[in-house]
């Protein structure tokens, strides 16, 4: 079996520090750091001839920075004949950006997954891609893990009765992933109308489904960037009578005014991954917020990967518990 090595970008190490120890590896020696110009230099320090090299780096803020990075690492492990690169990517950035919506405007997630698999990347593993058809952008295999599981057993841990809950997409996108929720924990479903009402601007006006009212509402998304969508969305569920809004999310992005605009909304907590760092000055302004280890999952996805096992194993849920 060819030897397995994990290297780090600069965008997130401590969770590559984590997953490492998960593994009992060592994280491998990479020396990173920018030219005056700011240029990206990298030089991985020990022998990845021939080994089976996983470079961990989410797409996250500074996004183009971190993007650049890891097609210098690919390049340079390619470069230093490994035998096999895959790029772990636990948020994979301009995942936004997936169709042509309009005339004239590109769809950067396809030629973001072109750069990648140019730079010579053999697989992705990445997690809660905004949309699962982006794993169909790139031509080599791509295994894609949910963090819906940790996010669960955060809830049954609460011991929420499911005859108090109801699960709210936030928008029609997200319903999916709020059925798959309401199965694990149970309780009704309810859906925000959520509008786009400019470029940079979402309205929401209307709950379908409920009830809502004297309810703990728990809300999932892939991700929270302005936190525009969830705090409308928090808003709408309390002004119709929620009793607590707990909201969840796998990529705490938090750029902008996020972290003002959940000051002010209606939250009861927020729980978010380990995907993307959290500054500490961002969890000291919003004190209400946990952040919850992928690191498990992303290490037993790297084991199964390097052992030729299978990954959608690792999703057969427990049945629900429904009983109300
Ligand atoms: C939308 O489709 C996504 O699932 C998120 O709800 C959205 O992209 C989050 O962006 P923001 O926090 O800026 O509203």
């Amino acid at each position: 079996m060819r030897e397995l090595k994990i290297f780090s970008g600069r965008a997130n190490r401590p969770l590559a520090q984590d997953i490492c120890d998960f593994l009992n590896l060592n994280l491998g020696r990479i020396y990173l750091s920018n030219f005056p110009d700011g240029e990206i230099y990298c030089k991985i320090n020990e022998d990845v001839r021939g080994r089976d090299v996983y470079l961990l780096q989410p797409t996250c803020p500074p996004v183009n920075d971190s993007l650049i990075e890891l097609l210098v690492m690919i390049d340079s492990c390619k470069r230093a004949s490994a035998a096999r690169v895959t790029a772990v990517i636990p948020y994979f950035g301009y995942a936004r950006q997936d169709r042509k919506d309009e005339g004239r405007v590109p769809i950067t997630a396809k030629l973001v997954a072109n750069i990648i698999t140019r730079a010579g990347a053999d697989r992705v593993l990445t997690m809660d891609l905004h949309a699962a058809q982006i794993q169909g952008f790139f031509d080599v295999p791509v295994d894609h893990l949910y963090a819906g599981r940790v996010l669960n057993e955060h809830f049954l841990a609460m011991g929420l009765k499911p005859s108090e809950l109801t699960i709210v997409s936030p928008d029609e996108g997200s319903i999916k992933r709020a059925v798959g929720h309401v199965k694990r924990l149970g309780g009704k479903l309810a859906i925000v109308d959520k509008r786009r009402a400019s470029a940079l601007e979402t309205k929401q006006e209307n709950i379908i489904g409920g009830p809502v009212d004297g309810r703990i509402c728990l809300m999932f998304d892939d991700m929270i960037s302005t936190a525009g969508s969830i705090c409308g969305a928090a808003k709408l569920v309390h002004e119709a009578g929620a009793k607590e809004i707990h909201v969840a999310a796998t990529h705490g992005v938090l750029c902008g005014p996020a972290i003002e605009n959940l000051q002010q909304a209606p939250i009861t907590s927020l729980v978010i991954t380990d995907s993307i760092p959290l500054s500490p000055e961002k969890a000291a302004a919003f004190p209400r917020i946990k952040v919850l280890s992928v690191a498990p999952l992303l290490a037993e996805a790297i084991k199964r990967i390097h052992h030729d096992q299978s990954i959608s194993d690792m999703f057969s849920e427990p049945p629900p518990d429904v009983t109300e």
